[in-house]
This record gives C-alpha cells, sequence and structure tokens, in this order.
C-alpha cells in the first residue's frame, strides 16, 4: 500500500547563542534552577534572521539532502505561530525564495504540534495523489514575542528551523492520531496586538502580544497525552514501545521527555534530545531533531520512529514511521 516516506532533512538556527548565564542577568534566574527544572542549557536567537529567513535555509538543506530540485515541489506547508507577516504567508515567501514554482502554499498554526499537524496534512495530500513532492516546515522566532523580564518564559524558548521533503513510497508513515482540546485554550496563549478602530467599543490597549503559559498544566497535559497517543499508536500498529528505536518528542522539558520514557517503560536512551542546546523551538523541535539524527547517520532504513507535539490549543499530535 502506499503512504508517504520523508525522503530528505535540513535545519538551520540562528548563530548567537544565548546562555542560562547570559539570562541570568536579563532575570531573577540561574543556570542551577534552568538546568535542573528544564535541561535548557543554550538557546539560540534570532538577531538578522527572519522567520523567512531561517524557513529557506532549512529547506534549501532538505532539498539538498533529498536531491531533488526546488520545481519538483508542489506543496510547501510552513508551521508557525511567529509569522514574520500575516500577507503574504511565510510558505509563499519561501516559495519565491527557492523558485518552487509549481508549489500551492499555505501555513499552520498549531503551536507546538504544528510540524506533526503540518506533516498529517502533507501526508493525507500525498496519499490522495493531489501531490507528490511536499515540503514540509516548523520555523519560529519565539524570541520576538517574548517578554524578555517574565523569567517564568524567557529562560525557556529558542529560535530556529526544520524541514523535510515527503513523497510517496511504499513504506514510511504507518499512522498518525492528532487532537486539540480548545477547553484549555487559556493554558497557553500569545493574543495579537490589536490595533483600535474608530467603532470599537472594548479597549484592548492594556492587551499585551505576549506569550503567557501555565507551565505546570502544560506538563500535566503532555506527560498524560504523548504515552496515551503512543500506546494506542503502537497498539493499532501491533508493535510494542520497546520496539520503536527512535523517539522524538517536542523539546520542551527533559523531564517532560524522561516521564514520557518511564510511562512507556522504554530506556531514556531512546529518546532523543538536543533542547539543552536550543531550548524550546515550538514547531521547529522535532525537525530540527530529525535533521540532526538523520545527518549523524543514526537513522536506519525501516526501523520505527515516533514524532510527538504537544502544546498550545491545546494541540496534540503523534505519529508513527518506518524510515
Ligand atoms: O512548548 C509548549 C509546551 N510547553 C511546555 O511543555 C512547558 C511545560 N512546563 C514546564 O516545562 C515547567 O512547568 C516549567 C519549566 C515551565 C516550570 O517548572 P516547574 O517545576 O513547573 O516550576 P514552577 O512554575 O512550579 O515554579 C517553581 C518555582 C516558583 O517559585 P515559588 O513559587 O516556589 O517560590 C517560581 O517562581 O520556581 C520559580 N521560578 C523560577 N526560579 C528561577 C519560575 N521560573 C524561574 C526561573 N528561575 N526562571
Amino acid at each position: 500500500m502506499m503512504t508517504s516516506r520523508i525522503i530528505g532533512t535540513g535545519s538551520f538556527v540562528p548563530t548567537k547563542t544565548v546562555s542560562n548565564f547570559d539570562l541570568s542577568e536579563l532575570v531573577d534566574t540561574n543556570n542551577d534552577w534552568i538546568v535542573e527544572r528544564t535541561g535548557i542549557v543554550n538557546r539560540r536567537i534570532a538577531q538578522t534572521d527572519s522567520t523567512v529567513s531561517l524557513a529557506v535555509k532549512a529547506a534549501l538543506a532538505a532539498i539538498e539532502n533529498a536531491s531533488i530540485k526546488p520545481d519538483e515541489i508542489d506543496l510547501i506547508i510552513v508551521a508557525t505561530f511567529t509569522p514574520d507577516n500575516a500577507m503574504p504567508n511565510t510558505a509563499c515567501e519561501v516559495q519565491k525564495a527557492i523558485g518552487a514554482y509549481h508549489a500551492f502554499c499555505f501555513d499552520l498554526n498549531a503551536a507546538c504540534s504544528g510540524f506533526i499537524y503540518a506533516l498529517q496534512t502533507a501526508h493525507v495530500y500525498l496519499k490522495s495523489g493531489m501531490s507528490q513532492t511536499a515540503l514540509v516546515i516548523g520555523a519560529e522566532t519565539i524570541s520576538r514575542i517574548i517578554d524578555w523580564k517574565d523569567r517564568s518564559t524567557c529562560i525557556l524558548f529558542g529560535d530556529g528551523a526544520g524541514a523535510v521533503i515527503v513523497k510517496q513510497d511504499s513504506h514510511g508513515i504507518i499512522d498518525i492520531l492528532s487532537g486539540s482540546d480548545g477547553s484549555k485554550g487559556e493554558f497557553l496563549t500569545q493574543p495579537y496586538a490589536h490595533l483600535t478602530t474608530p467603532f470599537s467599543n472594548s479597549d484592548s490597549s492594556s492587551i499585551l502580544p505576549y506569550l503567557k503559559m501555565d507551565g505546570q498544566e502544560i506538563f500535566k497535559f503532555a506527560v498524560r497525552k504523548v504515552p496515551e497517543t503512543i500506546l494506542t499508536l503502537t497498539t493499532r500498529a501491533n508493535i510494542t514501545p520497546t520496539q520503536i528505536q527512535h523517539y522524538l518528542l517536542h523539546q520542551a522539558n527533559k523531564r517532560i521527555i524522561h516521564a514520557v520514557a518511564k510511562r512507556l517503560q522504554v530506556k531514556e536512551e531512546c529518546f532523543s534530545m538536543n533542547l539543552e542546546k536550543y531550548g524550546n523551538t515550538s514547531a521547529a523541535s522535532i525537525p530540527i531533531l530529525l535533521d540532526e539524527l538523520n545527518r549523524m547517520g543514526k537513522l536506519k532504513e525501516k526501523e520505527y520512529l515516533i514524532f510527538s507535539g504537544f502544546g498550545g490549543g491545546l494541540t496534540w499530535g503523534t505519529i508513527l514511521l518506518q524510515w
């Protein structure tokens, strides 16, 4: 049976490294607290890069890795909650920059689950035959919507982009389980800065466009939802969690990843991590991690992989695939 398969990966992070020690000069925090509670040591912060420029660099790396030409791409999806502009969308900007003239292009926002939702969407287009070659990108410049005076959030996030090329193949994505719970949206928010109009009766001038999070609620949600979706997918595929060679979870917190490993009774070594270097890069975290593993030669054909994302919305999504 035909499915879709990742045939190339790429990623790009800004060059500027900001350490925990750097942040302790901005807010009342310290390296020990951040490392112990999150596992994060450094993060990359955009100085001249934008969400588009990060996405373009990741895309070009993925195109090269897949040995395809940009004009073969007929679908570009960018997952981001930090686009540079509302219009044109990020995916159209990427199309222009890389010369993917035959693609149709849109952005998708599912916060930290964005890459999973985007890959799922591309998979459906490829399976239906409406697309032949998809470019799926997760790209964020979260540093621009952070309140750099809020120690509970500013230590967590980083900027970056990861990309994959996906094509029809006889093996690849096996199963997907995504979901949303809008009733718990208030746990992770970032409002737009609204312009006032001459006709508006409400005063939105006090609404600040910063990311706000109830960390403990998101933590509990992740530790419950991620194992639940993984177990559903492995059961449906008639395999056990120990048969998965590589777990690539959204890189939010090492304690979440360790708690998931424990619940699944799988060795922590099977859970790849790079959050110590980049922090939480939202929709970019899974494709950046995937690209690092791919380029290190750690992924062997036909091995089982799990991708799992969770975040604002609330949203979640897990993909079981064979490399
Ligand atoms: O990508 C979207 C998904 N996001 C996530 O998955 C995030 C999930 N949540 C988390 O990772 C964790 O909840 C955090 C890392 C955000 C926070 O860790 P926590 O263990 O839940 O800490 P807490 O919020 O309960 O705070 C504990 C204490 C508080 O002090 P008191 O009230 O006990 O005196 C905080 O004020 O730590 C304090 N605190 C800090 N101290 C030093 C909060 N932030 C900091 C900080 N440095 N940066």
